[in-house]
């Protein structure tokens, strides 16, 4: 049985990732900064903060693959995803980890965003490690365009880069391709895993509003600067990589299933 170690794994794509390997025979060792009282027959959760540099030997012990997916994009990007990367690269070379999976994300190089900067700067490091690694890529999650509209909603007018396109996905999807490479043999650099469908963010919006049964009108709100150049140039999206096959659409539905029959507001 191939002992994995999931860091980030309280979040969107840890818990998709813990389901994942769990279902598919791996053992899992679930780390976070507070992991869960009660305890699972299924993960072993541990103790982990990549910004104090604490419980990694003990996360680490006997583990061979790993899949670092912890992130701290509202936080210190700088020392969470860059330093916090490089600590936990080197307490993995020191057990000789046989594979470190490191989800990222598309665009990274081509995006002077400073999240995405860091991301770029983690890649590096994995990708100079001593130990066999693995980099997938994956575009917007569809969680994540639904949290970023969930904000907008509540407002009277939603002021948005309408023009902006976004290949979003299943977060699902993006673990399953990630459990894929989640074996004894590293990967290297992957190709990337992109959603079904390129929409703008407009139709993202209104596909949002129509699910949700709202009303609030779309306004384009277009936002200067190089970040947002890159965006609108599609250094976001992998057109030629659309591996998921989930819908914006569908997600929507699964997610918001009551609102439809919603009074409009
Ligand atoms: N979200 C997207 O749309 C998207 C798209 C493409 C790729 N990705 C990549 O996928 C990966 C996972 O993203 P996500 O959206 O699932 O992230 P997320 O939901 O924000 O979860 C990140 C996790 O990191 C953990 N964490 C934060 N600070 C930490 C620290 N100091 N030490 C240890 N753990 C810490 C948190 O766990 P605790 O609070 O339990 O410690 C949290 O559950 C990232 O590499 C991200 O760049 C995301």
């Amino acid at each position: 049985m191939i002992q994995t170690l999931v860091t980030g794994a309280t979040g969107t794509l840890g818990t998709a990732l813990r389901q994942r390997l769990t279902e598919t025979d791996y053992a899992v060792r679930a780390a976070s900064r507070a992991p869960p009282k009660e305890s699972s027959t299924d993960i072993d959760w541990v103790e982990l903060d990549l910004l104090e540099g604490t419980g990694l030997e003990s996360a680490l012990e006997n583990i061979d693959v790993v899949i670092h997916s912890a992130t701290a994009p509202r936080g210190d990007t700088a020392a969470v995803d860059v330093q916090g990367t490089k600590r936990l690269l080197k307490a993995a070379e020191a057990v000789d980890v046989e594979n470190f999976l490191y989800p990222s994300i598309v665009g990274v190089d081509e995006i002077p965003f400073s999240y995405y900067e860091h991301k770029r700067v983690a890649e590096e490091g994995v990708e100079e490690s001593t130990i066999p690694t693995t980099i997938v890529r994956a575009t917007q999650f569809h969680s994540f365009i639904a949290e970023l509209l969930d904000s907008v909603a509540k407002l009277p007018l939603w002021p948005l880069p309408t023009n902006v396109p976004i290949q979003s996905v299943d977060v699902g999807e993006v673990a399953d391709v990630i459990v894929d490479h989640a074996t004894l043999t590293a990967s290297g650099r992957t190709d990337p895993v992109g959603g079904p469908t390129i929409h703008s963010v407009g139709e993202l919006a209104q596909a949002y509003r129509r699910t949700r049964g709202l009303r609030r009108p779309i306004i384009r709100f277009p936002i200067p600067g190089k970040t947002m150049a890159a965006f609108r140039s599609g250094h976001a999206t992998c057109p030629d990589y659309r591996v998921g096959t989930t819908t914006w659409e569908e997600w929507l539905t699964e997610r918001y299933p009551h609102e439809t029959e919603r009074t409009p507001i």
